[in-house]
């Protein structure tokens, strides 16, 4: 990079417009979608498409809804002639969608051009003329008045090409090439120029194109371009005013959402950005965003990886990770606090109330992703990501105590091992830390009725010896404890149903510390019997209480539970 750049290149120069109407404009309705997928985005691919491609590419295009379909450059390829031609007389164009094609200003070139739409029910001839100044002093070498000639005569010749090419319900479509890096007045002047010589009848409209062939400026200031051409177009009334942004700044669809604002009432541009260099305009995104503001794009995109896997296969052009709404990745929330919140969102949003979910600025059901992929789990994760997968899979609802435990355990695992933690191994983990059974298990329970409360009649095996105690208490768990005799206190209880139906298992949550020592942990039962399920766990619990102090439970001689200090020999 050089220095002083600006002595290499020069700032665009912002527009004379004092009161710009646009910043204050909310877009209620859609434009008119124009897909030159088939166009401007198959010239720009590394392998153009072939036939088969070009054909499914344009029945997705016709099965999303775009009215307006760019098929193809037929004076400029014979492929395209071809494609063209198929479409018509295989009759592949549904009744309510108009075909276009493009055509450089020679009158050859638009006589091959409307041969080769003859036939179709309507058809846009698109042509165009550059017209900044660098094209007309470097590469053509005329004057403005020469150019607004050429465009003229462009028109006329396609009046006369079309007035003996059937019955086709013909439109014209001229666009300004170059339109972004142009003077305004005489982006007027040359449009109102065609205008005049095609004096369109009474229900009939020229479609205006302003492309940002380059970038070249900020959105605002294409925002300008178009607000001063609405406002100053001479039969505006006669035109549709559309445009064609393409992303050298990285800033189309900005640009194409203010110039709607701006008066455009027709958008050109391709699935997920294809096109020259950095792209033409994503549709996508565009009418996604539009959705997101509650106005229908009338676009069906509720498929969306279909239309990306098949977008993919035609272009044989990669939709990347993170592209908006149709990336593998943009409804992932890997992070803790992301996770956690997403969480809230989903357990508060409700049937028919206005979407608030955090960080998720659609629903992912809206356009046919699952839920599956939004919470992933690596080693930034946290507790709302693994309690929800937890949940979402395996119906367990976890203690918020419980939900940071397994979140570090999970943590541990991730950085071990590098990489994201799967459904699957999440549950593995689950499984083997909190459904394993340790050194004691509950073989029996007997509850009966005791004077002063609760009684239990427990059978278990402790290290592979057979034990028998008796307790009494407030409830089953107190009893429980009481037969156990252990220093031990029980910090928290929970349990419920891990399904709707009236058989459902029970899944119980011991929270249990050292009497002497806090550092708590958790033990967890499922059994369809509920005492069961909560004996299991306190079990389990009081198996990890001993392991996490590197103790194992033994039986003394009197039938008392102990705790060894290695787990081979001494009894305390
Ligand atoms: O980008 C452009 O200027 C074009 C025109 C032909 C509309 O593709
Ligand atoms: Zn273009």
């Amino acid at each position: 990079m050089i220095q002083d750049p600006q002595k290499k290149y020069r700032p665009f120069a912002p527009v004379a417009l004092t009161d710009r109407h646009w910043p204050d404009r909310v877009v209620t309705a859609p434009p008119v979608w124009l897909s030159t997928d088939l166009r401007d985005g198959n010239q720009a691919l590394l392998e153009p498409m072939d036939g088969a491609r070009k054909k499914m590419l344009f029945d997705l295009l016709c099965r999303i809804g775009f009215k307006e379909i760019e098929v193809g450059f037929p004076s400029a390829s014979q492929t395209e002639f071809d494609f063209i031609r198929h479409l018509i007389t295989a009759g592949r164009v549904p009744a309510d969608v108009t075909i276009s094609a493009l055509t450089p200003a020679r009158p050859e070139l638009i006589r091959r051009t409307v041969a080769a739409l003859r036939g179709a029910r309507r058809a846009i001839v698109h042509v165009y003329v550059a017209i900044a100044p660098v094209f007309r002093s470097l590469v053509f070498g005329r004057t403005r008045t020469e150019m607004i000639e050429m465009a003229v005569a462009a028109t006329c010749a396609i009046r006369e090409e079309i007035a003996g090419a059937g019955d086709t319900e013909w439109v014209l479509e001229y666009s300004p090439e170059t339109f972004s890096a142009a003077e305004l007045d005489f982006s007027r002047e040359i449009c109102d120029a065609v205008v005049d010589a095609w004096a369109p009848g009474a229900n009939e409209k020229v479609i205006i194109n302003l492309p940002a062939t380059v970038e070249m400026a900020t959105p605002n200031v294409f925002a300008d371009q178009v607000e001063w051409m609405h406002r100053n177009l001479r039969r505006r009334s006669d035109m549709i005013l559309s445009v064609h942004p393409h992303n050298d700044r990285g800033t189309a669809v900005a640009a194409a959402e203010l110039a709607m604002a701006a008066g455009a009432q027709r958008v050109e541009g391709c699935l997920f950005g294809h096109g020259e260099r950095t792209g033409n305009v994503d549709l996508v995104t565009l009418a996604l965003n539009l959705y997101t503001q509650g106005v229908h794009p009338r676009l069906d995109l509720s498929r969306i990886d279909e239309v990306a896997r098949t977008v993919e296969h035609c272009t044989r052009l990669p939709v990347a990770p993170r592209h908006p709404y149709a990336g593998d990745l943009v409804f992932t929330a890997f992070s803790g606090s992301h996770q956690d919140a997403i969480k809230k969102g989903f357990a508060a949003q409700t049937s028919g109330a206005f979407w608030d979910v955090p960080y998720l600025p659609v629903d992912p059901a809206d356009v046919g992703r699952s839920y599956d992929a939004v919470i992933r789990l690596n080693g930034q994760s946290g507790k709302g990501g693994v309690s929800y997968i937890l949940e979402r899979d395996h119906g367990f609802v976890l203690p918020r105590r419980l939900q940071i435990e397994l979140s570090h355990l999970v943590k541990a695992h991730t950085d071990a091992r590098g990489g994201e933690m799967k459904s699957a191994d999440l549950w593995a983990l689950f499984c083997a830390t909190y459904l394993t059974n340790g050194d004691i298990a509950c073989l029996h329970h007997e509850l009966y009725d005791a004077e002063g409360g609760q009684g239990v009649r427990l059978s278990l095996q402790v290290a592979g010896q057979r034990v028998e105690r008796q307790g009494i208490g407030n409830g089953p768990l107190d009893a429980a404890m009481a037969a156990l005799g252990v220093p031990v206190r029980l910090v928290h209880y929970e349990e419920h149903a891990l399904g709707r139906e009236s058989g459902a298992e029970a899944a119980a949550f011991v929270e249990l510390e050292w009497a002497d020592q806090g550092a708590p942990c958790f033990g967890v039962g499922v059994s369809r019997n509920i005492v069961t399920a909560s004996y299991v766990a306190l079990m389990r619990g009081l198996d990890r209480l001993a392991a996490a102090h590197g103790r194992r439970w033994r039986v003394d001689d009197g039938g008392h539970l102990r705790i060894s200090e290695d787990g081979v020999a001494k009894v305390s």
